[in-house]
């Protein structure tokens, strides 16, 4: 038996109609905001995702999936959408007009992490990106982006974490700060702060093994280290928060896990007890440097990624169902095999008429296709047989009530939108 690969899982059922439910919801959602739809490829150059993302990050130095095509060319499957986004942005020359350009995608991510609850190989984000505006009033419209989505959902039990990193002179001052700090401490780190030392002292401050000790507790703060062009642009993006009524809580160690941020970061968590560790929902930032960093002229950026898989767990988590109700409008089937032409065509018919149709391929006897019906949850049955053919007269049942009809061929799609508008 072949198997999915580590980390991998299929979706169907219940899932598959919850994934495109989200996907219609955020789709509806994003109109509203006025992000266009983006598709980028999901394998891009290695060197996108090592100028990108960065080089000393998790990401690109543990859990890329690199490989080599037929044509020698090294290639990554995307780990994350904001480098690809940044490529398009370049490359299509989308500058040229971004007042700002604000764009959404919904898609597959790679990352070779151990998989566990909430955690996958192949994973489903759905993010935003808006390019060319460093506006304070844009972060606090991206995290607005994720809270609304987030209520329209229904969902109680969340926590939008924020802080600052600076621009590029504060994160500098802040850097040697951290250096002077750290040195006399570097033997009591774990290992892997000790390699974040030398190569982005940042991250030791959100370091899961030493994050609780009194070493990190009394490191110096960012907001020491803050500019005040820095400063002004962080308490904008508060009060812009509190203009619009979203509760949000400072975490001066919040620094992020990818290199390209500046100024605003945040995280949205799921704080529902039985949620377990992998709780970051959403997550993102401004980066007003990458577009530069990867090829492009200087345009600041900022965005966020919201991990599809871990909202379906949140949702079950607080009993939230989602689901549409696209159930199926009609079952159609025929008593007899030389009627299954005419159920085929009456079937094309209201199909291009915009209801929601299937049919009998089995053949079945007239129990098990009401049955059938039944399983299927449809609304109407319609039977086909010698008299429906030669009397141009559908019979139909109303699968709930049990009420029949025999309606005309020419008026089954009025009988149909009449019906159906009132269920
Ligand atoms: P990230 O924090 O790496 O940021 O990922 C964003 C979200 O994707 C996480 O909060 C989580 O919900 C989900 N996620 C990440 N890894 C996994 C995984 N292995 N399994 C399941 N879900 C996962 C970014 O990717 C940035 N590109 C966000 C961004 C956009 N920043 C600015 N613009």
């Amino acid at each position: 038996m072949i198997q999915k690969p580590k980390g991998t899982y299929d979706i169907y059922g219940e899932k598959g109609k919850q994934i495109l439910f989200l996907r219609k919801l955020i789709r509806a959602l994003m109109d509203k905001y006025n992000y266009k739809y983006f598709q980028t490829p999901i394998f891009e150059s290695s060197e996108l995702f090592h100028r990108g993302v960065g080089e000393t990050t998790d990401i690109v130095s543990k859990e890329t999936y690199d490989f080599k095509d037929r044509g020698d060319r090294n290639l990554t499957l995307r780990p994350e959408g904001t480098a690809g986004l940044v490529r398009s942005f370049i490359e299509n020359k989308l500058y040229v007009d971004a007042g700002p350009l604000k764009a959404w995608y919904f898609g597959s991510m790679f990352r070779y992490e151990r998989p566990q609850s909430g955690r996958n190989r192949e994973f489903t984000q759905f993010g935003v990106e808006a390019f060319g505006s460093n506006d304070p009033m844009l972060d606090a419209e991206v995290i607005s982006i994720v809270v609304n989505l987030f209520k329209m959902l229904g969902l109680k039990g969340i926590k939008v974490n924020i802080n600052t990193l600076g621009d590029t002179e504060s994160r500098i001052a802040y850097r040697e700060a951290l250096l002077d700090y750290f040195k006399p401490h570097l033997d009591e780190l774990c290992d892997d702060c000790k390699a974040r030392y030398s190569k982005n002292p940042l991250r030791i401050l959100d370091c899961k093994v030493d994050g609780k000790s009194d070493i990190l507790k009394n490191a110096p703060k960012i907001e020491e280290y803050l500019n005040d062009s820095s400063k002004e642009h962080f308490a904008k993006v508060k009060e812009y928060l509190d203009v619009m009524g979203i509760d949000y809580v400072c975490d001066s160690n919040l620094v992020r896990g990818l290199d390209y941020y500046t100024h605003t970061v945040f995280e949205v968590t799921s704080e529902i007890e039985s949620f377990g560790s992998q709780n970051v929902l959403g997550a993102g930032g401004r980066y007003d440097n990458l577009v530069e960093t990867v090829g492009g002229p200087s345009t600041p950026g900022v965005g966020f990624a919201v991990g599809i898989e871990r909202l379906l767990l949140a949702l079950e988590a607080e009993q939230i169902d989602i689901t549409d109700d696209e159930n199926l409008d009609i079952y159609a089937f025929a008593m007899d095999k030389e009627e299954k032409t005419y159920v085929l065509s009456l079937v094309n018919n209201l199909r291009l008429n915009g209801f929601n149709v299937d049919m009998d391929f089995k053949d079945r006897n007239i129990k098990n296709n009401f049955k059938h019906a039944d399983k299927l949850e449809a609304k109407f049955v319609i039977i086909i047989g010698k008299d429906e053919v030669s009397n141009k007269i559908i019979t139909i049942k109303n699968n709930n009530t049990k009420e029949e009809f025999k309606v005309k061929l020419e008026n089954i799609v009025e009988f149909f939108d009449e019906k159906l508008s009132e269920e």
